[in-house]
């Protein structure tokens, strides 16, 4: 169940890919729309009625973000039941993810360390460079990273906007994760040669007296420098939505008392 609050172009369509996502696989993903105005107890009566199963079962409970500024969006993520927290943003899920072991993984962060395994990028012992510390993308990955395992055991930084030489530390990267959602910020002299560099970053700008989409780094001169480098858009995003049918699967099977799959 995909709970859509207000009006944001970019939120309105992340959700449709995630809810034709869902359907493609078998999984039904009711979309509820609130206006705009909707206050913090509406949303949290709304949220925790969910989780009651009185607006019909649902494994899996996600609150699109941004919600509208008058919001506490805190106290409405804290309000989706743990188990159905298919966004993994729940602070009993976080402090899980804290400890090494996971229940729900947020989606972007899952998404990006299935990336470099799945690319078959070595993390052990390679240094990670961060750039970005929210809860949703930066700081789940910086714990992906360090823990142990495949796709882990790197040596983490963790950057944001108050670091001091900030290309100082990205020169240092083999692995360079740009989730900071500021357009272009990484640029080719921020790169080490031959490093891996994954851009999570979606940031609509108006260029040539048009609309485009690019992310947190500047594409094809850092595509020079770089060994291999993800594309905005196409790259995690897709990802992301994998991660999210994943999650649900998993609450499903939770829910049902199966095994892992
Ligand atoms: N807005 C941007 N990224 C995300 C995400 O991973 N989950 C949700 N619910 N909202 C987002």
């Amino acid at each position: 169940m995909v709970v859509l609050v207000g009006n944001v172009a970019a939120s309105g369509s992340y959700v449709k890919s995630k809810a034709a996502a869902a359907g493609r696989v078998g999984i039904d993903a009711e979309v509820v729309h609130v206006p705009e105005s909707a206050s913090t107890a509406e949303l949290v009566a709304l949220v925790s009625a969910i989780g009651r199963d009185e607006r019909g079962p649902a494994d899996g409970i996600l609150v699109q973000l941004p919600l509208p500024a008058h919001v506490d969006a805190v106290a409405v993520l804290d309000a989706v039941p743990p188990d159905q927290d298919v966004d993994g943003f729940h602070p009993e899920n976080a402090g899980l993810l804290s400890q090494g072991r996971p229940r729900f993984i947020p989606c972007t962060a899952a998404g990006v360390q299935r990336m470099l395994v799945d690319a078959g990028i070595e993390t052990r012992g390679r240094h990670a460079v961060i750039v970005g510390r929210s809860d949703i993308v930066g700081k789940p990955l910086a714990l992906l990273l360090a823990g142990r395992g495949p796709g882990g055991d790197a040596t983490v930084s963790l950057c944001h906007s108050r670091t001091a030489d900030l290309a100082a530390l990205t020169r240092q990267a083999d692995i360079l994760i740009a989730a900071v959602g500021s357009p272009r910020l990484i640029t080719a002299d921020m790169i080490k040669t031959g490093a891996t560099v994954i851009d999570v970053g979606i940031n609509r700008i108006e260029e040539e007296g048009r609309s485009r989409l690019v992310g947190d780094v500047d594409h094809d001169p850092v595509a020079a420098v770089a060994g291999a480098l993800s594309p905005v858009p196409g790259g995690v995003g897709p990802l992301t939505v994998v991660m999210l049918l994943e999650n649900t699967l998993r609450a499903a099977r939770q829910r049902l008392g199966l095994a892992e799959a």
